[in-house]
């Protein structure tokens, strides 16, 4: 079945997972070494849809790495260096085992590391381990958030700045015993509250709760009630995907129009294992 309305594939498969985000991918084997013609309607997919999924893949950190690299260069996450795969400091492990989260847990709405001056332009997750059904993984759609907002919200939040750091990841690490502490954090830098894709050109919300402290000249208190309605408008259940995972799945989701959160409703003998790896992004304009 083809993707969106008006367009079609010609070598690979895009069926829509909700009205929202999201679209399965067939007709590919990420082991393989993957055709030109392939690569760009791949990435037409990721480009209509935010959240791509290929199911029932059996990657290599390597081959992962690999497939990552098309979208850009494999990053390393900036804080987390522990429980890596050896000679691959590039995957990040992120694993529930025996009642332990290893590199925090994330049922916290957020857009991955957008404390760095260029955030990544998207992660790709590989499930390792799971029980279906739990441990499923949302994703919200701020294009789709960002325009449906009413046209003086809208001409409030589209020139403003806001100031993001890494502080409340470390205050939440390191007030867990299940982590191994963050020591230091990079300085805070300022994104705009609304960035426009570089692919696309759609605007789209550009803040999240883990990680923005403020609105730009304005002090945490001030920001907070203009925030807390973005993050609240931005995960209303239209603009929601929830991905119930299945062992091999790879799922890839657009960090600069996406934020996304793990629900832990699994107790600790659940074994759930996610390898991680990020593709550079963009300074957000
Ligand atoms: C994350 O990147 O925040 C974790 C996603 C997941 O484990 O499903």
């Amino acid at each position: 079945m083809d993707g969106a309305p008006g367009t079609s594939y010609q070598h690979i498969t895009v069926r829509k997972l909700c009205g929202a985000l999201g679209a399965e991918i067939g007709g590919v084997d990420l082991d393989k070494e993957l055709a030109p013609a392939v690569v760009d309607e791949i990435k037409r997919a990721f480009n209509e849809n935010l959240v791509i999924c290929f199911r029932g893949q059996d990657l290599s950190p390597a081959k992962q790495i690999a497939f990552t690299r098309i979208f850009g260069p494999c990053e390393q996450h900036p804080l987390y260096r522990s429980a890596q795969i050896d000679g691959h400091p590039e995957i990040l492990v992120l694993e529930h085992k025996a009642g332990q989260f290893v590199n925090g847990r994330n049922d916290i709405w957020h857009a991955d590391v957008t404390f760095a001056e260029a955030p990544p332009l998207g992660s790709i997750l590989h499930c390792r381990a799971i029980e279906e059904g739990f441990g499923d993984t949302m994703f919200a759609n701020l294009c789709l958030a960002y325009d449906t907002l009413s046209a003086g919200m809208k001409q409030m939040i589209d020139p403003l700045q806001a100031e993001h750091s890494a502080r409340i990841l470390q205050e939440r690490n390191n007030a867990a015993d299940y982590n191994v502490p963050v020591k230091e954090i990079p300085p805070p830098v300022n994104h705009p509250v609304v960035r426009i894709h570089p692919d696309t050109g759609r605007k789209t919300l550009f803040v999240n709760s883990a990680y923005t402290e403020r609105l730009a000249g304005m002090t945490a208190a001030e920001s907070r009630p203009i925030l807390d309605y973005l993050y609240a408008w931005g995960t209303r259940q239209e603009f929601v995907y929830r991905h119930r995972w299945r062992v091999g799945d790879v799922v890839m989701f657009d960090n600069r129009c996406c934020w996304h959160y793990v629900v832990i409703d699994y107790g600790p003998d659940m074994h759930r294992r996610m390898h991680r790896t990020t593709a550079r992004g963009d300074r957000p304009v």
